[in-house]
């Protein structure tokens, strides 16, 4: 293994046009993320986290600046290459599940493996099943998104993000719409998940109990991502 971290932001810039404005939301973002750590990335509303997250998952592309993963620049990748490569490294929670209304949880778990081969493999089968069953789900397996409460969507798509056992989990808010009790326990299932399945963990969050559980604690404000000092 090089000792190169996991995900390399050099110098990242993401400007919006807007009629005839420019909207500078990112300015040079630098950031190193080695694999398996936990990352919170806080700030005010509007101020571009998402933004941030999905330059660093490949859903878009910065303005200026490279973004590294794994040793690779994705910046220098095709489209169909980064579809696939997006599929096989990273994983996706959003604040609102995503999950298909019409799949059953384990079907919803599936989905990413459909879009690579050896969907219906039965190694990929067994592990949809064992994740789902990690999750706490095994008794609602085949029941489908709207027979499920909130933290039970928000597990099922836990068990989808990880089951092409990507490198890099990143997770949008993913407690921002459920009540304390149950946002805990979901923290307490992504902090153990990157430990078993040694994935890094990138979240963005309003909540300071959530941010606080990660080691590695980020400020986005005016364009800038700043670290807090570790205490630890
Ligand atoms: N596709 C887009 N086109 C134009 N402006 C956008 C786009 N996406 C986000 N923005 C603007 O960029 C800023 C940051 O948005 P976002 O990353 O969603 O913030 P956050 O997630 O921190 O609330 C906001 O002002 C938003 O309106
Ligand atoms: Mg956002």
């Amino acid at each position: 293994m090089s000792d190169e971290p996991l995900i390399q932001l050099q110098e990242v810039t993401k400007t919006y046009e807007s009629g005839a404005d420019q909207v500078e939301v990112l300015k040079s973002i630098n950031a190193s993320i080695r694999a398996g750590d936990t990352v919170s990335i806080m700030g005010p509303s509007g101020c571009g986290k998402s933004t941030l997250l999905n330059l660093i998952g490949a859903l878009d592309t910065p303005s200026s600046g490279e973004i590294r993963i794994d040793g690779n620049s994705l910046g220098g990748m095709s489209e169909s290459d980064l579809a696939s490569f997006r599929n096989r490294k990273i994983g996706f929670i959003f604040q609102n599940h995503h999950l298909l209304p019409q799949l059953s949880a384990l079907e919803n778990a599936l989905l990413p493996a459909l879009a690579s081969s050896g969907a219906s493999s039965k190694e990929i089968q067994d592990r949809a099943v064992n994740l789902i069953k990690r999750v706490g789900l095994e008794s609602r397996m085949h029941a489908r998104p709207g027979q499920l409460s909130g933290g039970e969507r928000q597990r099922v798509a836990v068990a989808r993000a990880l089951v092409l056992s990507p490198s890099i989990l990143l997770a949008d808010e993913p407690t921002g719409a459920l009540d304390q009790k149950t946002a805990d326990s979901l923290a307490e299932l992504l902090l153990e998940l990157n430990q078993e399945e040694k994935v890094a963990l990138i979240t963005v969050t309003h909540s300071p109990d959530l941010g606080a559980r990660m080691q590695r604690r980020f400020k986005l404000n005016g364009g800038k991502l700043e670290e807090a000092q570790s205490e630890k």
